[in-house]
Formats: structure tokens, C-alpha cells, sequence
């Protein structure tokens, strides 16, 4: 049978990945695909670098259209990157006819609706296992190994730079700001990491594993987003010594409605650093590497693990959606997976209107740290507004005045762990607190997930 042609839409450090592996393995995948997969046509504006990696092997030119209005093309691998000429391009191969193929997740993250709406009207598909987390395969587990269960909740350590940033932080003892500037220098962290340390990239792959596990559209819009940029050493040092790691999580939860929270049924999508106890074996991925915890009701936890980021780790995702497309495409596309898990009909239905819920109705447990004078009374002020609040305490822990501010020091750090209650609860709590003559800093809180 004749290869199945694939054009690609920029070839930088992953579509040279692509090449290269596809090249590579091409006997194996093609055993399992049934058939030859080829890149024969690249579009790439630096065509001299396009056409030092890829030969005689296939086409080079500079001109995307050309690709996508090349009859002969079956799948376009869009690697472009962004929201803006690549949306374009995607939307231009779906109307096309062609199947796409993308790691593209802030285009998924916030057009998602639209175009997979358009691949599903013109009968084609587009798939993105390379969109989350690289190499690991979750949107494959999420789709179709767990599509049997309700998933419950969703926890991923989903952006390596942050994860390389924060293991630095808790291994060195150093601030954000001195880790940042090391991790640019060996290129861990890009020369603009904005998207990474401000969540951003976290929060794009979050909301595409949201819409898939609940059956909601992907709202990136609606996700709570907040980086690693504030976070001290101290606190990393302090939730280390409470038995916690703090890692930058992505979490998607189903929310049952509670009378007595005074809670809604709804959806939680947040991305923020927490606490996570360090005996979670998701509190040990260290480094740039990544792992997504999933909760389902029939399955309990399953724990994926591997690298986000990089030329082949993220080429075997994109390679697995290119075999995929080889053997499903001549299939009728009723029979097709459906790009984000349930079939679209079902997105009128009840249950995928399910709303993303705001942060004052989330519910959660809290580390807080409080610059405190260390005088009598203070300790039971704060912990009776708590109490006042109902919010129960967990764990205390007080440091030495003189191991806090130095010898002779009259303040000290309080650091209070808390049970689970409403966002907003605690959020007036805080308040309270701060209004306090004794609480001499801004109150420093950090979420905390049990993840058990
Ligand atoms: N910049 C991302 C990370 C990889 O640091 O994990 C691509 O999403």
C-alpha cells in the first residue's frame, strides 16, 4: 500500500525530532501502521536549516499554502507554535481535507471549540497527544484506557522548566529570582520563560485535560492561573520540614454541589504552586520532568510519568497520532475516537455544562505563613478567627525569634496548616488576619493537595 503523506508545518527542535525518529523506526511503525508513513513535503521559513535535516528526503519550501494545497498530502503536522498564523494554517488544512497533527496547546487550549468543530464537520481529524505533557501518553490513557471510569480528578506536574526551577529552589536553598537566572543561562528556562514561570503553559494543558476528563468545552479563559514567581525559599524549607514538597500543579476536579459548604456542582480548573505530602510518589518527580496523577472511580489513582518537553520524547507523541491517523482514516468518522473523549452530540447534554467553577467556591486545605511579634496572645488571636471561620487547623509550627530575625529578634514566623474548606472562607479569614496590629507582613498562603 502506498505511504500515507505528511507535510510539516515548521521544523525546529521537535519537527526535527519527528523526521529524524520517523526516519529512524520507520520498519517498526510502519509494521504497526500498516502502512509506510513519509514526510514528504516541510514548510519552513529558514529553508537552508529545513533542507540541511531533511535531504533529498522531502520537498522544502518556504510557503505553508504550499503544503496544504498539495493534493498529494494526506496529514499537515502544524509545529508552528502560538495562536496566530498557526490557527490560521489549521483551520486552512481541515477546510483542506486534511487531518492534522499538533502540539499546539494554547491554540487547543483556547480555540479548541472552533476547530474541532470544523475538522468534525469536514470529517477529518486532529489530534494532539504531543499538546500535555510530551511523551507521556495521557491524552491516550484519558481517552481511551480510562474511558470507562468517572474520573474524579486530575493533578499534573505538567511544565518542566517551573519543575527544574522549584527542585533547584529545595536542593540549593535559593530564591526563585537567582535559580531563574541560572536555569536561562543553561537553557532550561527560555530567554522570555513568561508562559512557563506564570503557569500559562501549565494552564493550556490543564484545561485540555479538563474538557476530555469531564466532557466540558476547553475554557482556557476560565482557569485560575497563578506561577512560582512569589515563591520564597523559606516556605519551601518550611513545608519540607511539615513532611511537603511544593510543586506547581495543574488540577481539574469534579466538584459535587455541598448545602452545608454552600457549595455548586461544578468544575475546578486551577493552576498554582501547592504543597503536596512527600511521600506522594508525584512530590519526587524532580527536575524538568513530568507526571499526571488521575483519579477514577473504577480505576482508583494511576500515575503517568516521562519527559514534557524535548525532540523525541515529543516526537513519539506525534509520531503515535500520525500511526493513529494511518489506521483509523479510511474509517467511518462515527467510528473514530472523538477528539476530546465524548461524542460531541453529548456536550447539550447535562453533565457537560457542568460550569468551571470560580476560586471562592474551590475547596482545599492551606499552608500560611504569618510574620508575626512574639508576644503573648498572638497565636490564639489567629487561630480563634480560624476558628471563628470554621476552618480547622492541621499542624502548627513556630520557629525561634532568633532563628527568624536574628539574635534578639521580637518576631517570628507562624506557619499553620489547615483541613479542607471553601476558598472564599478562608479568603475572609485572611482578611481578618492581616487586620491584626500583630501580623506585621503581608500573609504569605499556599494551597495544599492531599492527592490521596
Ligand atoms: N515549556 C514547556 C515546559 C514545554 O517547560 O514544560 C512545552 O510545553
Amino acid at each position: 500500500m502506498k505511504s500515507i503523506q505528511v507535510g510539516l508545518l515548521g521544523i525546529g527542535v521537535v519537527g526535527a525530532g519527528t523526521f529524524n525518529v520517523l526516519h529512524r523506526n520507520q520498519e517498526e511503525i510502519q509494521r504497526r501502521a500498516g502502512r509506510g508513513i513519509a514526510i514528504t513535503m516541510v514548510a519552513d521559513l529558514d529553508v537552508a536549516r529545513a533542507k540541511s535535516i531533511v535531504g533529498d528526503a522531502a520537498q522544502v519550501v518556504a510557503d505553508a499554502r504550499a503544503v496544504i494545497a498539495n493534493p498529494d498530502i494526506d496529514i499537515v503536522i502544524e509545529l508552528i507554535g502560538g495562536y496566530g498564523i498557526a490557527k490560521t494554517l489549521v483551520l486552512e488544512a481541515i477546510a483542506a481535507g486534511k487531518h492534522v497533527v499538533t502540539a499546539n496547546k494554547a491554540l487547543l487550549a483556547v480555540h479548541g471549540t472552533e476547530i474541532f468543530a470544523a475538522a468534525s464537520a469536514k470529517g477529518v481529524m486532529v489530534a494532539f497527544e504531543a499538546a500535555v505533557a510530551g511523551g507521556i501518553p495521557i491524552i491516550k490513557a484519558l481517552r481511551e484506557g480510562l474511558t470507562a471510569n468517572r474520573i474524579q480528578w486530575i493533578a499534573g506536574i505538567i511544565n518542566g522548566t517551573t519543575n527544574f526551577i522549584l527542585s533547584e529552589m529545595r536542593d540549593k536553598g535559593l530564591d526563585f529570582g537567582v535559580v531563574l537566572k541560572e536555569a536561562q543561562r543553561l537553557g532550561y528556562a527560555e530567554a522570555d520563560p513568561t508562559f512557563d514561570i506564570e503557569g500559562v503553559d501549565a494552564a493550556h494543558k490543564a484545561t485540555i485535560m479538563s474538557a476530555i476528563a469531564f466532557g466540558i468545552p476547553v475554557q482556557f479563559d476560565k482557569a485560575h492561573i497563578e506561577g512560582i514567581t512569589k515563591l520564597s525559599a523559606a516556605d519551601i524549607k518550611y513545608a519540607e520540614q511539615l513532611g511537603y514538597r511544593i510543586k506547581l500543579l495543574g488540577i481539574t476536579k469534579r466538584r459535587q454541589a455541598d448545602a452545608k459548604a454552600q457549595t455548586r456542582e461544578g468544575i475546578e480548573l486551577r493552576v498554582h504552586p501547592a504543597l503536596i505530602p512527600a511521600k506522594r510518589l508525584i512530590a519526587n518527580v524532580e527536575g524538568a520532568m513530568n507526571a499526571v496523577v488521575v483519579q477514577g472511580d473504577a480505576v482508583g489513582t494511576t500515575l503517568y510519568y516521562g519527559k514534557g518537553a524535548g525532540a523525541e520524547p515529543t516526537a513519539s507523541a506525534v509520531i503515535a497520532d500520525l500511526v493513529d491517523i494511518a489506521r483509523l482514516h479510511t474509517a467511518d468518522a462515527a467510528q473514530r475516537v472523538p477528539h476530546l473523549a465524548f461524542q460531541p452530540h453529548t456536550l447539550d447534554e447535562a453533565m457537560s455544562t457542568l460550569p468551571v467553577l470560580t476560586m471562592g467556591e474551590i475547596v482545599t486545605s492551606y499552608y500560611l505563613r504569618l510574620r508575626v511579634a512574639d508576644e503573648a496572645g498572638v497565636l490564639a488571636r489567629v487561630t480563634g478567627i480560624l476558628a471563628e471561620a470554621g476552618i480547622s487547623i492541621d499542624a502548627v509550627l513556630q520557629r525561634e525569634a532568633d532563628e527568624v530575625g536574628g539574635e534578639g529578634s521580637n518576631q517570628t514566623d507562624l506557619i499553620i496548616l489547615t483541613h479542607d474548606c471553601v476558598e472564599a472562607r478562608m479568603n475572609s479569614a485572611m482578611s481578618e488576619m492581616q487586620a491584626l496590629p500583630t501580623v506585621l507582613a503581608p500573609i504569605t498562603r499556599i494551597r495544599k493537595e492531599e492527592l490521596a
